[in-house]
């Protein structure tokens, strides 16, 4: 999936149908392949129900598997519920819940031995990016995370801490050479095929033509925008136009 919704915590029973309804009506089913919805863990049973082609994935998992870990989810948990990818590491997850890379590694693992797709985010506050010092904040995320990993198959999203939920979406040229930067960091560094790259941050239907545009682009993670089925419809219809059309 390289065009994904990210419902964070939002959305109730009756939500998905609706919000599924607005979907097709706005973009061709056909295409939906290349789509995935990250709900809240509650409606994971619900889209399973009424799951098109849209791959269904969860928005954290446990870095330990099932044992006596009060409110947590498990890797096989999910799996179970239907899900076959995971966001690991959003940064809301690392400031709310002051996740680690040592944590976040440890869920990359789980996943991956559970068959489940990580998607790991990773991106710089505004500071680091005033500062001009993106790059090495980037590496150092992906040092701690990936470090001692072997033979995983994995997605990267690039977020900058910055452009989350604040409408102060990244500089498309800028997204481009960053993604270029990260494959390179991976392909050299790590034992990890990363299929696909994606940007999240503020992308919109107004936006995203131009950030999908970009060579180093493979798809976008989709917050605020993600919500309505029309506006997730048209972003699709954005993706769509440039790697199917
Ligand atoms: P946003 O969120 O699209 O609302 O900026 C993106 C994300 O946090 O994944």
């Amino acid at each position: 999936m390289k065009v994904i919704a990210n419902w964070k915590m939002h959305g109730f029973k009756e939500d998905y149908l609706h919000w599924y309804k607005n979907l097709s009506k706005t973009a061709d089913e056909n295409l939906f392949d290349d789509l995935g919805i990250a709900p809240p863990f509650t409606l994971l049973d619900e889209c399973k129900i009424h799951q098109s082609k849209i791959k269904l994935g969860a928005q954290n998992i446990s870095h330990l598997p099932e044992g006596p870990v009060t409110g947590e989810i498990s890797a096989a948990m999910i799996k179970n519920s239907g899900a076959n990818f995971v966001i690991l590491g959003h940064s809301e997850r690392r400031e709310l819940h002051t996740e680690t890379e040592e944590v976040i590694k440890s869920k990359i693992l789980e996943a991956s031995n559970h068959n489940i797709h990580p998607v790991l985010c990773i991106g710089e506050p505004k500071e680091i990016y005033a500062a001009k010092k993106t790059e090495d904040f980037l590496y150092s995320q992906l040092q701690g995370s990936l470090n001692d990993l072997n033979n995983i198959n994995l997605s990267i999203a690039y977020e900058p801490i910055w452009a989350i939920g604040t409408g102060d979406v990244a500089k498309p040229s800028d997204i481009n050479k960053i993604h270029s930067i990260i494959k390179e960091i991976c392909s050299r560094e790590f034992d990890v095929k990363l299929e696909n790259i994606i940007y999240g941050g503020s992308v919109n239907d107004q936006n995203s033509k131009e950030i999908f545009e970009q060579e180093h682009v493979n798809g976008a993670l989709i917050g605020g925008a993600s919500l309505d089925g029309h506006s997730f419809g048209r972003i699709a219809n954005n993706f769509f136009e440039i790697h199917n059309g």
